[in-house]
């Protein structure tokens, strides 16, 4: 069975064709990437004129690379939701076409639920559950207790910024350039990690996220030091405040719901301090860990297309019907 997976939800357009949810046989991303970079974060009007122009070729693109007819698919899985309404809207209404066009089923898929499948792709396996996920990236930290598809008991989530959302605020402020996680990951790559004193929000608050806080620290820092600011130092030492702040929740996570395998999900997974220190934190508690290579952590098709095909027996009957959601609950009913 292959799937043809559609993602347009934030600044990537991309098209994949998976099989059996566990091989991937073409995965393209666009990336708009430059073009945001000068207003440093994503402008949705002009994300979503871009997915328009985008999409099409795209498509012909991974068909053609990959030799596949569009008789050949399956079915259609694409994001409709959570992310921003315009982008998810081209993705949502190409993938409508298709269906229509082709009479073949459509599955709308939870772009947050798709990020922790990523990993299950990656290591070529089925899902396998229960598992405790960390969703780490631009909009989101959510940490989950996993036990089936679309069964998701939520711990914590943040309850300001997401990580990745701080790291880009960061760089901005920094002038270090845009997207902020892998700029501040490649300066702080020789630098002093105990150099500077960042708090770590929230510690002993159980599953509850903070990162604004940090943010603001690390603003003072910059007004304090003046020009014995050392970006790397600083830059190191954000990076392990935040993977403090991870490795005690999830922790705490692993101890309380004594799940005996963890996945890192999202943009921010990407993170070598972060998937270090959680590759530290798994073997302490006798868990295993799974991560997504680098291309799987950020926006991709590929996972949405894998997380459509584990998850088809649950989309509903009247799929081409169903709307982009800007809010989307993990787990959550389909919107119509
Ligand atoms: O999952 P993603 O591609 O998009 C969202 O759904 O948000 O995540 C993008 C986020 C950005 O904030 C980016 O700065 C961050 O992931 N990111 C990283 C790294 N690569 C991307 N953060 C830390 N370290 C990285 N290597
Ligand atoms: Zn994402």
């Amino acid at each position: 069975m292959i799937t043809l997976g559609i993602e347009s939800s934030c600044d990537d357009t991309s098209i994949a064709l998976v099989e059996n949810g566990t091989r991937v046989i073409s995965s393209l991303v666009s990336s708009q990437i430059e073009i945001h970079r000068r207003f440093g974060g994503v402008v949705p009007e002009v994300a979503s004129r871009k997915h328009l122009e985008t999409v099409l070729p795209l498509l012909r693109d991974c068909l053609d690379s990959s030799g596949i007819q569009l008789e050949e698919i399956g079915q259609i899985a694409v994001t409709s939701g959570p992310g921003l309404l315009g982008p998810l809207l081209v993705g949502l209404s190409t993938a409508k076409a298709l269906a229509w066009y082709t009479g073949k089923p459509l599955i709308p898929v939870n772009h947050i639920e798709a990020h922790l499948t990523a990993s299950f792709l990656t290591a070529g396996r089925e899902p396998e559950y229960p598992f405790l996920g960390l969703i780490v990236s631009g909009g989101h930290a959510n940490l989950v207790f996993v036990e089936g598809p679309r069964q998701y008991n939520c711990l914590g989530r943040t309850l300001d910024d997401a990580p990745g959302e701080l790291f880009d605020k960061v760089a901005r402020h920094l002038q270090l350039g845009y997207p902020g996680g892998p700029v501040i990951q490649k300066t702080g790559e020789n630098g002093d990690q105990k150099r500077y004193t960042l708090p770590r929000p929230m510690s002993g608050k159980g599953y509850i996220f903070s990162f604004s806080g940090l943010k603001t620290a690390v603003m003072r820092v910059v007004a304090h030091e003046g020009d014995n600011l050392s970006l790397p130092d600083l830059c190191a030492s954000l990076q392990l405040a935040v993977s403090d702040i991870f490795v005690e929740k999830v922790g705490l996570a692993l101890k309380e719901t004594k799940a005996r395998r963890l996945i890192l999900a999202g943009g921010v997974a990407a993170n070598t301090v972060l998937r270090n220190s959680m590759l530290k934190l798994a073997k302490k508690h006798h868990a295993e860990l799974l991560l997504p290579t680098l291309h799987l952590c950020t926006d991709n098709a590929a996972m949405i297309a894998a997380h459509g095909f584990f998850t088809a027996h649950l989309a509903p009957a009247n799929s081409l019907a169903v709307n982009a959601v800007a809010n989307w609950e993990m787990g959550g009913p389909y919107h119509f």
